[in-house]
């Protein structure tokens, strides 16, 4: 049993501050970039809506049930003893993702001091001293590593409600401040319109055979889906929320905070004439060089935008960390610091790995299945560790819980009809289309 208890407005902040994170500012736009823009956002929204949500309210029920650990949770929601005690394990994906997130938080802690004292003025140059740091720069990427580690670590120590959710009051609201003042520019901007074009008119020609799988993957990954995080987070929820409302509102604070940064980002792009398919480089290459031509003005305008996403970061970052830890303080009464130091230590060492992996030197010596240590961490988790999570909350809830137990918890809060729709997804749609997702991977 939990005894720290979010406020209302602490759980929507905290839960909305896992959601909101460097998935919708820089993966968000990079992904749509490379697979041709409109048509998958349309994809990526109908993810959301019949099958990421279904399985936040899922993760949110067994959480509130339970009041425990992700493993605790499955065992004593199952009606009998068996093996679905082991479907709380999933919370293991979050150390997979602990390896890269934080490197990335990395590179944006680097460019927020880039962009107070030295913008590159050209996308050549911008490009250019991107991939320095990445290919080159080990040492500078590791010690930012290591900050955006200690960070999030410190702050999980602090606890749930003198930690997680004091840190999310404050720095939400400011995230969104800075992204609307952002997004109030992009509107001047030339780029502005085809920006729009670019994300709203679909073209399905341009969707390639992995777009489906990947927007379901990201579906899963923006939302915090998979890794008994929304879980371990409501199990912290206060006893009068209004669950569905909640769940409701972090999805649309979620989908609307990547649209926008989508729209300044590509609306920042087609100013430039840029190519909006140029990966994971997206966000550090095009902004810098903008920025720059506007004087002192463009430089602080820089440095909020990168302290805003290294705000976003953050706040998810320790939502990762959290699954585990309550896991093994509930569960196996580690002390908080033990169990800290246990995951930081397994996630920093593979992170290392992670890291120089893309450095050219040591790259070809940690590489897997051809792919870097990096690219294949994040893959494996949000392509198939978090759907496959994902599946086994929507089958257990659909499935093997009693409906009675769910009904009792979310009718008070859903009309009936909403009761059914809400059911008749998870144990249907969710798992179809994660299974869809898994063909449609096997055949391209
Ligand atoms: N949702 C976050 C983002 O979009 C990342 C994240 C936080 C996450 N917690 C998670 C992803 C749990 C998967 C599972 O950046």
């Amino acid at each position: 049993m939990i005894a720290a208890r979010f406020s209302r407005i602490g759980f929507i902040l905290a839960a909305a501050g896992s959601a909101v994170g460097l998935g919708n500012i820089w993966k968000f736009p990079y992904i749509t970039g490379e697979n041709g823009g409109g048509a998958f956002v349309l994809i990526y929204l109908m993810a959301i809506t019949f099958i990421g949500l279904s399985i936040f309210i899922a993760e949110v029920a067994m959480g509130r049930l339970s009041r425990s650990d992700a493993v605790s949770a499955y065992e004593s929601l199952a009606p009998k003893p068996g093996p679905w005690k082991f479907a709380g394990f999933t919370l293991l994906t979050g150390i997979l993702i602990l390896t890269y997130y934080p490197i990335v938080i990395g590179w944006v802690f680097k460019y927020i001091w880039v962009a107070a004292t030295h913008l590159p003025t050209t996308v050549e140059a911008s490009g250019a001293a991107f991939g320095e740091m990445l290919t080159q720069d080990a040492s500078g990427q590791i010690f930012y590593f290591t900050l955006a580690f200690l960070c999030t670590f410190l702050i999980v120590s602090m606890g749930v409600k003198k930690g997680i959710e004091k840190l999310n009051l404050v720095l939400m609201p400011l995230l969104v401040i800075i992204l609307l003042l952002l997004f109030c520019y992009a509107i001047t901007l030339d780029g502005f319109d085809d920006a729009l074009k670019f994300l709203f008119v679909a073209d399905f020609s341009k969707v390639r055979a992995t777009s489906v799988m990947e927007a379901v993957g990201h579906a899963f990954f923006t939302l915090s889906l998979g890794m008994c995080c929304i879980m371990t987070y409501s199990a912290s929820l206060p006893e009068n929320a209004n669950i569905v409302r909640s769940s409701f509102t972090v999805a649309v604070l979620d989908t609307a905070i990547a649209l926008v940064a989508g729209i300044i980002i590509f609306s920042l792009i087609f100013s430039f004439n840029a190519e909006p398919g140029q990966g994971p480089g997206l966000l550090f290459i095009s902004l810098p060089p903008l920025f720059a031509q506007l004087g002192m003005a463009g430089t602080l305008g820089a440095t909020l935008f990168f302290v805003a996403v290294a705000f976003a970061g953050v706040t998810s970052c320790i939502s990762i960390v959290e699954p585990g830890v309550l896991y093994l303080t509930n569960r196996l009464n580690w002390s908080r610091p033990l169990a800290l130091l246990a995951i930081g230590g397994v996630a920093y060492s593979l992170g290392l790995l992670a890291l120089l992996s893309n450095i050219e030197h040591t790259g070809d010596s940690l590489k897997l299945f051809g792919m870097g240590a990096f690219d294949l961490f994040d893959f494996t988790s949000s392509s198939i560790l978090l759907p496959l999570g994902g599946i086994l909350v929507a089958v257990f809830v659909g499935y093997v819980m009693e409906k009675q137990k769910l009904e009792h918890l979310l009718l008070p809060y859903m009309h009936p009809r909403l009761f059914h729709c809400w059911y008749f997804s998870i144990r249907y749609l969710a798992p179809a289309g994660v299974v869809a997702m898994m063909i449609n991977k096997l055949a391209a």
